[in-house]
């Protein structure tokens, strides 16, 4: 254990020390006080002064005294006599973070320590400390300061799941790698199903490296070239209106007809709107609603179905893909649905789709099935287009997961380059934040605006983040912590 110095002062939460001479503490630096009868006391240092006796205005003037009239040096053997010796100090300043009794049990701050108690550094003998924030699903190592300790750090997927997660950095910050850092973890976990919509086919390459994959990870491709994805062949009766809305932007008389078609013509009506001359519909809109709709409305709504049967391959299929892949969900696996040859208005109606299914599936679970079924977290990248403030009041399908899916058992992971794109609503239900660097300064107030104020505390390190270090904070957890991502490559050796 590493001494770092002793406790100087204490006030509330508040906390100063001096460091030791010869040791190091930066900015960050999470430290332990030790108090009487074994308690700990977990703090924070989050900035310094530096003090000397010959800190008084007096001493000043009299140092500036041995200086020239320009106020440089003149003698430096002189001015070292006077400053050597132990007349300097730095104090450390921090805030407690927790504290631990002696049998082991963490709390909220209670009390603060005696003068002069040791202040140290952490190390894995901290097991009540430790075991609260390494969790389950392990994504990295804890950061203290300018070093990367090894003491692992990770969430609770039982309590972070359905609590909903955001991870938020700019392009190159380590987005995806932590996202595969998360599925390593949980593909070694085996309780909780993970959903995958990968924009840009970029995981499978680095997740087969897992041992395990035959088992526990499936990938689903539209029109799967390679041998190792399945076919995700869809059938007319898995389409409804809201897919088809979530690809394109439709008038009111549009959504009107959109919704009249499902309704009259039920679980087929994208197949009959298709076979159908725009006549016909129209004919027989009105024949049973009424409702007289114009030629444009109908060969809108049917342009864009024709396109998504075309690209999506939606047809008569019997082989029901969707609800196989959601019974690997609910198994605890990882499904990856390939996105990236698909058009954006194909890849978010397929993405619209397989969520819409899996929520409507897991909602309609009584008690007991739902206590067989793994809790599954969906993973959304460049959630914007899906969860922004427009999108957001559409009340689309992940909208609703958002503010529904935690009775359900199910979870958004949501992935950003621009936090501040996103809903508020969004924002306030994302209980689990993975905070990796952010260039804007827009998107970081927008975090701290949205979040709780432990993050706050932490702006400076916000700022200055870089690639594949990331501050983790979460509900459950006593205070925000930063975190040197795993690398997959690295990780995934250690992995059984
Ligand atoms: N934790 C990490 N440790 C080491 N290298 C990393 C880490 N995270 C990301 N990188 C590297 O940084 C680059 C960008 O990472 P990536 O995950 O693709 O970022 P993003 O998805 O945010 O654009 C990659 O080459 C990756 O190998
Ligand atoms: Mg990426």
């Amino acid at each position: 254990m590493e001494y770092k110095g002793r406790l100087t002062y204490a006030k509330g939460t508040y906390m100063e020390f001096v460091v030791a001479p010869n040791q190091q503490v930066d900015f960050g630096d999470i430290l332990v006080v030790e108090g009487n009868n074994g308690d700990r006391f977990y703090i924070r240092a989050y900035d310094f002064k530096v003090k000397s006796r010959w800190s008084g205005m007096n001493n000043v003037g009299y140092l500036m005294s041995k200086l020239n009239e320009d106020g440089q040096v003149e003698n430096q053997e002189e001015l070292d006599f006077y400053l050597g010796g132990n007349h300097t100090v730095k104090i450390g300043m921090a805030e407690q973070l927790c504290y631990a009794d002696g049998q082991g049990h963490l709390y909220n701050p209670k009390t603060c320590p005696d003068f002069f108690c040791e202040v140290r550094g952490l190390s894995a003998d901290d097991s009540e400390l430790l075991s609260e924030i390494k969790g389950d699903l392990e994504l990295g190592f804890l950061k203290s300061g300018r070093e990367v300790l090894e003491l692992p750090v990770g969430i609770y997927g039982s309590k972070a799941i359905t609590e909903h997660i955001g991870i938020f950095g700019t392009t190159g910050s380590g987005k995806s790698n932590l996202v595969k850092v998360l599925a390593g973890s949980v593909l070694s976990n085996a309780s909780y199903g993970l959903l995958i919509f990968d924009v840009h086919n970029e995981y499978y390459r680095d997740l087969s490296k897992y041992p395990h994959i035959k088992e526990r990870l499936v990938v689903y491709n539209t029109n799967p070239v390679a041998d190792y994805a399945r076919s995700l062949s869809l059938d007319y009766s898995t389409v409804g209106p809201d897919d088809i809305l979530a690809c394109a932007t439709f008038t009111e008389p549009q959504l009107d007809a959109l919704y009249k078609l499902s309704s009259v013509w039920k679980e087929n009506w994208m197949r009959d709107v298709l076979a159908y001359d725009t006549q016909d519909i129209i004919d027989d809109l009105n024949a049973s609603t009424g409702q007289k709709f114009q030629q444009r409305t109908i060969s809108k709504i049917k342009s864009i179905c024709w396109n998504l049967q075309e690209e999506l391959q939606i047809g008569d299929n019997e082989a029901n893909s969707v609800k196989n892949m959601v019974k690997d969900l609910t198994q605890g696996k990882v499904v990856l649905v390939e996105l990236k040859d698909l058009s954006p208005q194909a890849e978010q109606a397929l993405s619209t789709m397989l969520s819409q299914r899996l929520l409507c599936d897991y909602a309609s679970r009584n008690e007991q099935e739902r206590l067989e079924s793994k809790p599954v977290l969906i993973v959304l990248e460049e959630a914007h287009r899906f969860l922004g403030k427009k999108e957001h009041a559409s009340n689309n399908v992940f909208a609703r997961l958002v503010s529904e899916a935690r009775k359900f058992n199910l979870g958004l992971c949501v992935v950003d380059q621009q936090p501040r794109l996103l809903a508020d609503k969004v924002l306030s239900q994302l209980n689990t934040l993975f905070i990796l660097g952010l260039a804007s300064k827009a998107d970081r107030n927008k975090l701290e605006a949205m979040c709780r104020k432990d993050i706050l505390q932490q702006r400076n390190e916000i700022k200055n983040l870089d690639c594949g270090e990331m501050i983790v904070a979460t509900n459950y957890m006593r205070f925000a912590a930063p975190v040197k991502v795993h690398k997959f490559e690295t990780f995934v050796n250690s992995l059984s």
